[in-house]
């Protein structure tokens, strides 16, 4: 066990230092323990145990059919190989419609080993993360493109265009942060409004599609390697184009994403 051997867990006080101190934080989804020790070897400060899973495990064409017991069941297997990498999961579509529910299923997820969970939405989330907050649950909320939201939006788009879009989202991740959000995911948004929130906020962002401006990113871990059926979004790099394995691939973006390399210019939007 790395931590056994001297590595420190990645703990949330680790996460705003290193915010505070702008070094960029890594982060990449996976559901699996063999994924799980994998991105622990390679030093990825955070795991992501996304719903995700709906597209990349289950086949589904939206995140909407996903479970509590089936994100507690892959965050058991994920948290079972994880050594050192603090571990987010993301409570699914309908199981936080109102604060008791919220804790009950965040609880689940608690008990499954994950060190935090998100949620998506902006103000209408923000009683619902205080609840959380107040009774020991971490939060990491989540703006911009929200896709469990994909039948209400009309499809997967890029959000926060026109510049009222902006500062409405601005205002949002300022409620989440005042209810006790400490970490805020941002999707799929104008590289300049992923900076400007970024710069309005004391909690760490964590961009996928919001521009390098980020305190750090996050990519589906299937994406990233180029085997995700179809055309990839915009906002994903293969980083296994030009390297021979995995675990020299989930390196390369550690590499990228400290030294700022990812995301370039080519994966981001305009406002
Ligand atoms: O479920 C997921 O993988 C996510 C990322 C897209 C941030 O929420």
């Amino acid at each position: 066990m790395g931590y056994l051997q001297g590595d420190k867990p990645i703990s949330i006080t680790k996460l705003l230092a290193m915010h505070a101190e702008r070094e960029k934080i890594t982060m990449l989804t996976a559901y699996d323990s063999t994924m799980s020790a994998l991105l622990n070897r390679c030093g990825v400060e955070v795991i992501l145990v996304g719903d995700s899973l709906g597209n990349v495990i289950q086949g589904h064409s939206s995140t909407t059919p996903v479970t509590v017991e089936q994100m507690v069941y892959h965050t058991e297997c994920v948290a079972r190989a994880n050594t050192r990498a603090f571990l987010i999961s993301d409570l699914p579509f309908a199981s936080y419609g109102d604060p008791i529910q919220a804790l009950d299923s965040a609880a689940e997820l608690m008990r499954a080993g994950a060190d935090m969970v998100k949620l998506e939405g902006g103000d209408w989330q923000a009683d619902i993360i205080q609840y959380l907050v107040e009774r020991s649950v971490p939060v990491c909320a989540h703006l911009g493109l929200l896709p469990q939201s994909v039948h209400l939006l009309g499809g997967y788009k890029v959000q926060g265009k026109s510049k009222d879009a902006a500062s409405h989202m601005l205002e949002q991740a300022l409620t989440c942060q005042a209810a006790g959000a400490q970490m805020l995911v941002l999707e799929a948004i104008p590289s300049s409004l992923g900076e400007r929130i970024t710069e309005g906020l004391h909690i760490p962002t964590i961009g996928i599609g919001a521009g390098p401006d980020c305190s750090g990113q996050v990519l589906v871990l299937q994406d990233m390697l180029g085997i995700s059926p179809g055309k990839p979004p915009k906002f994903v790099k293969n980083f296994m184009d030009g390297h021979q394995s995995i675990e020299a691939a989930i390196k390369a973006y550690v590499r990228e994403v400290k030294s700022g390399k990812f995301p370039g210019l080519e994966h981001g939007f305009a406002g």
